[in-house]
């Protein structure tokens, strides 16, 4: 297994830009430590997600919706600080941006001079244009959300398939455009019909990023601990499993205890 482009030695939104004009796919994973961004950035992901996922996969919660500015700047800085490659994203947490483009601003503000962040994602279209466009005029590059936009759930009701009708598919192409005219830096398409990601990534010229949107977007997203295995209960048909991390580590950690119990460590050379 080797690193692809080891001459990139820091990828831009330039860089991401380039791999889509090259027709080359695009790499992105979550993550929300030190530790794990470490080994998501030696592995040569392009783009780290800081994503508000992390209120789920980190905190517990049911819903992304609980997860406070704070605290994704808590996990933000902590990814900063491990990554040498990746461009770093961060996600405006539910309740940071939906009230006016002015409490956007401070909120994007907030994330990119408390954490040094590259980027900020955002849920939404039309309704947060005004929002995005001032974050983008601060000169903070902006990646947009459309489809399953999780920090809606409960208006949605389900978790389930979104734009399959032609009015949302509609609505989903046109605030791509918008969100591509007014200067984001690519899209996050996330649980929409592989129809309809090969038709916004054909107009868009900025990169399109899936998550359950089949094989056509430039790029693949996944929630780290989906991928690794450790999250056991979550089985979306898009998710692909790379390993059984959950299997491992509680092997490994009934192991501890086995060998504790049984005064098997620490042995002799492991003591001073
Ligand atoms: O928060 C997150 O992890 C995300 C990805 C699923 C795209 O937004």
């Amino acid at each position: 297994m080797s690193i692809h482009n080891p001459d990139i030695k820091r990828v831009t939104t330039h860089t991401i830009q380039e791999l889509k004009n090259r027709g080359e796919k695009i790499t992105a994973l979550t993550a929300y430590d030190y530790s794990m961004a470490q080994v998501v950035d030696a592995a040569g992901v392009e783009m780290i997600l800081v994503g508000d996922s992390a209120s789920n996969v980190m905190a517990g919660h049911e819903t992304t919706l609980p997860i406070t500015l704070d605290q994704m700047i808590y996990h933000a800085s902590s990814v900063v600080r491990a990554v040498k490659r990746a461009l770093v994203i961060v996600d405006l947490p539910f309740g940071s941006y939906q009230g006016n483009s002015e409490e956007a601003l401070r909120s994007a503000i907030r994330i990119m001079k408390e954490s040094g962040a590259h980027a900020v994602k955002l849920e939404g279209g039309q309704e947060i244009k005004e929002s995005i466009v001032r974050i983008l005029s601060a000169g903070v590059p902006v990646m947009g959300h459309l489809g399953l936009t999780p920090q809606s759930i409960y208006k949605f009701g389900t978790y389930a398939v979104r734009a399959k009708e032609d009015a949302e598919a509609a609505k989903l192409m046109e605030d791509a455009l918008m969100l591509q005219e007014v200067g984001c830096f690519g899209v996050v398409l996330e649980k929409i019909p592989a129809a309809l990601t090969r038709q916004v990534s054909q107009a868009l010229s900025i990169p399109t990023i899936g998550i359950g949107g089949g094989p056509d977007a430039d790029g693949q997203i996944l929630v780290l601990h989906d991928l690794l295995g450790i999250t056991k209960e979550f089985k979306p048909r898009f998710l692909r499993r790379y390993a059984d991390l959950n299997t491992v580590m509680t092997e490994a950690i009934a192991h501890y205890v086995d060998d504790v119990k049984a005064k098997d460590f620490p042995n002799e050379k492991e003591a001073y």
